[in-house]
């Protein structure tokens, strides 16, 4: 669609007709995009609004009303699409629809900007291209920096600045340049609001961490024994408690799958610590939260981490605590490497950027809960993918044996069997055989020594992953 825009954008060049039935196609594009993300209306007066939303949600608001304005005063103009209407047309009209039009330029820059790190998310998982190679990384910013400078020049080049304010409608483009400049100078100008839009809000948001930070620290620290109960296959959750365990005074960590309930009867405020499966939380959570109804004079506090998107796994996790009748004060989510490495690239060279950044969020998450803050869970946008969670909750909750093969490069340590926390792997006749009682961790997959555990015939080239901070040996 960005790409046909910019051709909207080149009507001295590819001529009226040509402008028309290209400003077409945008639109029905436009109409598509928007019904593909209706949810975004649905949900509109849902849920907390954080600078992000905000600057989304105003920037989304502005975008519908600019296409809006340039389809009508392009539609009562028309010389091609609707010809046979000898529509009378007039300057006014083409006054309104050339500014509405190029306002579309920056709008939807920024529009790119506040979804470029999804974007470059998908990109990198479509192509393959993980950051291990740090020579691309550095040219593709190097060359992405440029084409914006580049977009600075031809700002003041194309007279954005008049054509936005002062609400020209012509636009000249001197025959003697080469079209493709045209195109290069529109996309760069966009570049530079993706640029300006992703960056800003970046520093915001830092900032902004840091100023709760602060904040947090001056509030008054409620001293309770703290149990942090974590569960994890990969070890991310296993370093998150042990940073909290630094950080939060009389607390002590119990891993899930081997802890005696009973113990928890000493701690007065109990921390689930989980990973997000599908959208949603692993059953063994679910199960180790009923098993707790009983502690219902107990302040409970979750910790989600994600690898890429998290969904509604706070309020699905909310909603838990409430069927069990457990008052959460509140949860947190927080963002770790991928582990669910099976189908998408292993994240590699981001782990160590993404680690760092995650301990300034865990120290945060501590500061909170030591003060014991509390706030309302709500849904989020993303309330559907609960059902996306539910749907398939049989499919994921569970890695049937069948999706497991093992290499003969398996040397028989035993080291899958004595970390499957489901006790679903077995040794029968040197054989390695998986039973159907599987959490989907990925322990097995990722930590075996040889590699030798793949998911069907998809993984055997694949790198696997461990959090690097951690002996997951500890980790019982
Ligand atoms: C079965 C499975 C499903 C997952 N689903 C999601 C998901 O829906 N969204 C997401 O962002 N991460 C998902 N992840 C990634 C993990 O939540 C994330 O990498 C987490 O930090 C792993 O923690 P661990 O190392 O303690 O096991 C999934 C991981 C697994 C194994
Ligand atoms: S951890 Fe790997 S090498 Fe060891 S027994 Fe299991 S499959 Fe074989
Ligand atoms: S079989 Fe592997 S993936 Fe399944 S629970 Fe055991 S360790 Fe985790």
């Amino acid at each position: 669609m960005t790409l046909l825009l910019l051709c909207a954008y080149a009507y001295r060049i590819t001529g009226d007709a040509a402008h028309e039935w290209i400003g077409v196609c945008v639109f029905v594009l436009f109409i598509a995009h928007n019904v593909i993300n209706r949810t975004w209306y649905k949900t509109i007066f849902k849920g907390k609004y954080t600078l992000r939303r905000a600057v989304m949600t105003a920037c989304n608001a502005a975008l519908v009303f600019t296409f809006a304005v340039v389809l009508i005063t392009g539609l009562l103009q028309s010389r091609a699409v609707l010809a046979f209407l000898h529509l009378p047309g007039g300057m006014l009209l083409r006054g309104i629809h050339t500014t509405a039009a190029y306002w579309g330029l920056p709008l939807t820059g920024v529009h790119l900007g506040l979804h470029w790190g999804m974007f470059v998310k998908g990109t990198r998982k479509i192509s393959g291209m993980n950051g291990e190679n740090r020579a691309r990384m550095v040219a593709a910013k190097v060359t992405a920096f440029l084409f914006a400078a580049f977009g600075v020049w031809a700002s003041f080049d194309r007279d954005m600045f008049a054509k936005l304010f002062l609400g020209f409608s012509f636009d000249y483009w001197d025959e003697s340049r080469p079209a493709v400049l045209f195109f290069a100078a529109m996309l760069s100008i966009m570049t530079v609001y993706v640029f300006v839009t992703y960056y800003t809000l970046k520093i915001a948001e830092r900032q902004k961490m840091l100023y709760k930070s602060n904040m947090f620290s001056e509030l008054e620290v409620i001293s309770m024994k703290t149990a942090l109960c974590y569960f994890s296959g990969t070890g991310n959750g296993f370093d998150l408690a042990i940073k909290l365990n630094e950080n939060i005074t009389d607390s002590s960590i119990f891993y899930i799958p081997n802890i005696d309930i009973n113990v928890l009867n000493k701690y007065e405020r109990i921390v689930i610590i989980s990973p997000v499966y599908c959208f949603g939380v692993p059953i063994i959570i679910k199960q180790f939260l009923q098993s707790l109804s009983n502690y219902k004079n107990k302040t409970f506090y979750g910790i989600l981490r994600f690898g890429g998107f998290s969904g509604n796994a706070k309020y699905y996790l909310k909603t838990i605590f409430d069927k069990n009748n457990l008052s959460c004060n509140n949860i947190y989510t927080l963002q770790m490497p991928e582990n669910y490495t099976l189908s998408f690239v292993p994240p590699e060279k981001h782990i160590d950027k993404q680690l760092k950044k995650s301990r300034i969020t865990i120290e945060l998450i501590a500061k909170k809960i030591i003060v014991n803050n509390k706030d309302r869970i709500r849904k989020n946008l993303f309330s559907f993918c609960d059902r996306i969670h539910e749907i398939n909750a049989s499919k994921w909750a569970t890695m049937s044996k069948e999706y497991f093969t093992v290499t003969d490069k398996c040397n028989k340590c035993g080291l899958c069997i004595k970390i499957c926390p489901a006790k679903n792997i077995e040794m029968d006749n040197e054989n390695i055989l998986f039973k159907e009682n599987c959490l989907a961790c990925l322990a097995c997959y990722h930590r075996c020594p040889t590699c030798s555990i793949n998911y069907k015939d998809k993984t055997y080239n694949k790198k696997r992953y461990v959090n690097p901070h951690v002996d997951l040996n500890k980790m019982e």
